[in-house]
């Protein structure tokens, strides 16, 4: 049995255990339960588990709005992407230089997220903040960028099809986020610069720090998934339970024995990728479940087996936005079109190359500015 039909039969047996229970006890609990299953149950039937951002709740773009409503806990890029001293300098100069020729430029970000963009914008400028916009696939990000930024306009939708104006900003940027919807959005986003406008954008590089770090990060949670780490872990606690109130040892003792090569695995993982690695939740889970193990009295079964599951689909969810990164990310060649395809459609390029500290270093990202004629 694979990992993905185990954890689906814990998931479906949990789901009857605990329906009983809320119907007897907590109907608002039930309710806000039968939400919470229905995506789950959404997502064991779409076998199509990659990007379709047509479909309104593909299984990323949900993986996406899960990130963001834990954003401040978890990692969802690693190499520190947004927070690199590169990226920073890169907005930083692009923005004072804009500040020092035009008043109050229109500005769009794309792919915003919680607004990374208008945080290095709001140091740049010296007077107020130019009029934002901020576009993003997920209604999380949005709600928590005009939350930290009450004068921006956040606005839900699909950088591949984008319900605005033509040419209605004077510049569009994007940090590490056209690219996720498909190169093809490159040609919605220079529809709205206005003539004289900007484009300026920051890109994966595919042979780029962030490029290998998920490439790492993804290997160590498949690893992860091919020990079976999880299911052998609910399989272990479920029968350590039943043993503590009376039942079989013998079959506890057998789940430990199937569950020991999967904490080698861990282990194994950890020496080959680094303790950090997968923003480090391999680390984290390794830990808490040695923990649990040596106080497993302390706790609530269901709790416990509610955890492991939870955790499941979050690193199901982690490996689909890793995967999401590396097929985002764009190569020479396709870099080469892109600046093509802005010539065709009348842009000037200001700037087209990788972000590097240093020419033998290894870029953060494709640096793109254009302007509109
Ligand atoms: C790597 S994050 C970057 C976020 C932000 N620009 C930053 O640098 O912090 C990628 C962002 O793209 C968004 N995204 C993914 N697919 C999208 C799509 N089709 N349309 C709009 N946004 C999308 C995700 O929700 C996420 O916020």
């Amino acid at each position: 049995m694979n990992l993905r039909s185990v954890t689906n039969y814990s998931i479906a047996n949990n789901t009857v255990t605990k329906l009983a229970r809320l119907v007897q006890e907590d109907y608002p609990k039930f309710a806000k339960w039968i939400c919470y299953n229905a995506c789950i149950i959404k997502r064991m039937t779409n076998d199509n588990n990659k990007m379709n951002a047509e479909s309104e709740n593909s299984p990323l773009i949900e993986s996406w709005d899960t990130y963001w409503q834990g954003a401040l806990t978890s990692g969802a890029y690693t190499g520190g992407g947004s927070s690199h001293p590169l990226v920073l300098g890169f907005w930083d100069d692009y923005f004072r230089q804009v500040d020092d020729r035009e008043s109050k430029p229109k500005i769009i970000d794309i792919a915003s997220g919680n607004g990374a963009v208008v945080e290095s914008a709001s140091n740049a400028f010296t007077g107020s903040l130019p009029e934002f916009t901020c576009l993003d696939v997920s209604d999380s990000a949005i709600r928590m960028l005009e939350k930290r930024y009450p004068g921006v306009h956040g606005m839900v939708a699909d950088a591949a099809n984008i319900p605005l104006d033509s040419a209605s900003y004077n510049i569009a940027t994007s940090q590490f986020g056209v690219e996720y919807a498909g190169l093809d959005a490159l040609g919605e986003v220079t529809r709205l610069v206005a003539p004289g406008g900007e484009l300026a954008l920051l890109v994966h590089h595919r042979d780029g720090i962030i490029f290998e770090e998920c490439g790492e990060s993804l290997e160590a949670v498949q690893e992860m998934e091919s020990a079976e780490f999880i299911p052998k872990c609910i399989a272990m606690f479920e029968a350590g339970f039943a043993a503590m109130q009376g039942g079989d040892g013998e079959r506890y003792r057998t789940a430990g024995k199937a569950f020991a090569p999967a904490i080698k695995a861990m282990e194994a993982i950890m020496m080959k990728h680094g303790r950090d690695v997968a923003a480090g939740t391999v680390l984290k889970v390794y830990r808490d479940v040695r923990t649990i193990h040596s106080r497993m009295r302390h706790y609530e079964p269901s709790a416990i087996q509610d955890w492991l599951l939870n955790l499941q689909q979050e690193i199901e969810a982690y490996a689909g936005r890793m995967a999401s990164m590396r097929d985002a990310a764009i190569d020479v060649a396709q870099f080469t079109q892109v600046c093509a395809d802005l010539i065709e459609k009348d842009f000037e390029i200001l700037r087209a190359e990788p972000l590097t500290g240093s020419e033998q270093d290894q870029p953060i990202a494709w640096a793109l500015i254009a302007k509109k004629k």
